[in-house]
This record gives structure tokens, sequence and C-alpha cells, in this order.
């Protein structure tokens, strides 16, 4: 897909460490006029959104819930207990090196209370990495009424409180994610705007909480479906979510934007190259994401964890001098699922389960420079077969 003319060259922020928000561009008065937030709260947000997506780090989300968590350990044998998920989380928290890469971890409600062994909270080891916490708060994808195989997030019920105890349990930013399924006939406008609603309104509460808002609008990628119509599905869903989040008052500054890469269904029998992957998603995102969101930190969607990686370093070489936002990454099964799958469970299998996690890491760190190539993980490959 052709791009267009190359627009205005453009530092993102990122990675100069200027900033975009109300500090540099001296807007902070004007916004605070508009935006029903306290100076302090609209400071915070664009601080901890700036956080997240600076220099080259990315998010880790490690914000399964239980039921998801559970089927993952079940296919590899995994007991399905709370312990089994405290060690694995443990294991994750204390990755040497994690810090250097990942700027902000998600975690889930039962996550974020728990602690070492020792003891330490998992928050605190987090904090001492460099870690930012951040918490995952929608109750899950539920079927939407009149809408036959499609779904509507929830967990707005009772949403302020929460979002007032994770804050204070040290969250400094939220998680909330819609699911839209692509068929034949769906995505309806109904389920668009019942989703996009909900993200919008979960964004404002957590705006008036200090929490800055990660907006997740998941096309799904299962299915025969084209390249070109997950553009289309993409680019409307997006367009009506920023309509929301407009209209609920959610300052774009202080939020983060979670999507999808735009690609060809699962089962779809004709898979694009890596830089058509890259070409289509930033047209789509050039149209709908307004330059004023700070960062953009892609969901991995059941990718592999080498394409997750390859796609979003092609984008960065690509297109990261001209657009507005960062490029960056929010991988769950992109960044876990070679460490998962190596520890199994069995104590002795950390060190090498916390090494695969760390390569991973490093490598969508190499990708948000545009720096990947696979040479990173032949050697790695090299390097596990002799041993070292
Ligand atoms: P995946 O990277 O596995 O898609 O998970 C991202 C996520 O946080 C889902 O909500």
């Amino acid at each position: 897909m052709e791009l267009g003319p190359p627009l205005e060259r453009h530092t993102p922020d990122s990675m100069t460490g200027l900033s975009m928000g109300a500090d540099s561009t001296g807007f902070a008065g004007s916004l605070e006029l508009e935006m029903e937030h306290s100076p302090m709260n609209t400071q915070q947000l664009i601080d901890t959104a700036k956080a997240l997506i600076a220099g080259d780090k990315g998010l880790l989300a490690m914000d399964e819930s239980n039921p998801t968590c559970n089927k993952r350990f079940a296919n590899l044998g995994i007991p399905q207990t709370v312990e089994a998920r405290r060690a694995y989380r443990e294991l994750i928290v204390t990755t040497p090196g994690l810090g250097e890469c990942i700027s902000g971890a998600i975690l889930y409600d039962e996550t974020i209370r728990q602690q070492k062994t020792d003891g330490t909270p998992f928050l605190k080891v987090l904090i001492d990495a460099g870690i930012i916490p951040g918490i995952k708060v929608d109750s899950g994808a539920k079927n939407l009424a009149g809408h036959f195989g499609e779904k509507v997030t929830e967990g707005l019920d009772g949403l302020r409180d929460r979002l007032a105890e994770y804050s204070q349990l040290g969250a400094r930013f939220a998680k909330w994610r819609a699911v839209i399924v692509i068929d034949d006939d769906i995505p309806s406008r109904g389920c668009i705007e019942a989703n996009a609603q909900a993200l919008a309104r979960y964004a404002a509460l957590c705006q008036e909480a200090g929490l800055a808002p990660i907006v997740e609008p998941e096309v799904l990628m299962d299915g025969e479906h084209t390249l070109e119509r997950c553009f289309e599905v993409t680019e409307e869903v997006l367009r009506t979510v920023f309509n929301q989040l407009y209209t609920q008052r959610v300052m774009l500054e202080g939020m983060i934007l979670k999507p999808n890469m735009v690609l060809p269904g699962l089962t779809c029998p004709l898979q694009e190259p890596v830089d058509e992957v890259a070409d289509a998603t930033a047209k789509c995102l050039l149209r709908a994401v307004p330059a004023a969101v700070p960062g953009i930190a892609f969901l991995s969607g059941g990718q592999s964890a080498q394409l997750a990686s390859a796609r979003l370093n092609a984008m960065n070489a690509r297109f990261r001098s001209r657009v507005p936002w960062a490029l960056a990454f929010s991988f769950s099964r992109a960044l876990q699922q070679p460490a998962l799958e190596i520890w199994k469970g069995e104590e002795a299998h950390v060190s090498a389960a916390q090494q695969a996690l760390y390569h991973r890491a490093k490598c969508n760190q190499a990708a948000r420079r545009g720096d990947y190539n696979a040479a990173m993980e032949s050697g790695r490959n090299s390097r596990l077969k002799s041993g070292e």
C-alpha cells in the first residue's frame, strides 16, 4: 500500500527527550482551561504517558486474567494455582536487566497484591527496577445483547472506587481492552460504538483519578479476512474511539493508544510481507489517530514473537521520522510466550526463562529504533544450542 508523499520530517519526542506535553509547547494553561483536570493531574498524566513511551523502551503486559493465565498454563501442563501464577509473575518481575528495555508493566488485580517468596511486594520490585506499575481494570468482554458473535467490554460500575484503590496501591496507569471481531457481516456499528463509549468513559475516569489510561481497541486477527478488510475495520474503530474520547473530554496528551497492527487474518491465504504490514498500519494510524497522542504501543495479538518484532521494526525503520507519535510495544504473548514455554512450572528453568524474556525485550527495544534484525535471533539460537 502506498503511503503518499512524505510528511514533514519530525523527530518523535520520545527519541529526543524533548516533550510534546504542556511543559514544552506552552499550551499548559489553555489545556487546563479546556479540560476538567486539576493542573496537578494534567501534568502527572502527561508525564506518565511520556515516561511509558520514552526512549526505546516499551510495555510488558503481564495482566492476563486468572482464566486466561490458567488456560496458558494448562496448555503446558503447569498447575493452575494461585502459587503457580505467583511464582511465574515473580520470575517475570525479577528478570535481571528488564528495566533496561521495559518502561511499564501492566498487572492484574491478583498480581498487584502479591509478593516475592521473600515477602517483597512485586510493586516495589518493579519500581526499584525503574518500571512503572499499571493495572488492567476492565472485567472482560461479554456477549453484546442483540449482536450475535460480538462482545462488549464491561467494568465501568464501581470503577471510580477501584481506580482510587489502585492509585493508593501505587499504580500510575491503567488498561482497558475492547475486542472487535471481523466476520462477513461484523463488526456492527452497535458493537463499535458500545465499545468506543466504554473505552472513553473508562479513560475519563482514569484521568480523574490521576492514572494515565491505555486505550486498547483490539481488532482480532482470527479469521480469513484480508489485510484490506482489517485496515477498513481498524480505521472505523479508531475514528469512533477518538470521537468518543473527544466527547468524554479525555486529554489526548495524557493517554496511550494500544491498537492492533493492520494484518491479514490468521487463515487468510495471502500473508503480506513485513514492509506491507508496516505501510498499511502507518497509513491507517495516520488517518485516524490525532497527533496530540504521545505514543502508540501495539499489542501482539497472537503473532509469533519474531514477526511482532519484525513488523514493529519495519514501522520504525520506515516511518519513525515522519509520524507524530512514538511507535512502541505493549506485548504480552510476544514477550512472554518463549519464557513460559521454557519455564513450564519448574524452578530449575527460572534462569533460562528469564534469559528468554530479556532477549525478547531486547529485540523489541531494537525494533523501536529500527535496529532489529534476524541475526539477533540466530545468535541466541546458536548460543542456546551450545548451552551458553
Ligand atoms: P498480546 O500482546 O498477547 O496480544 O496481549 C496484549 C494485551 O495486553 C491484551 O490485552
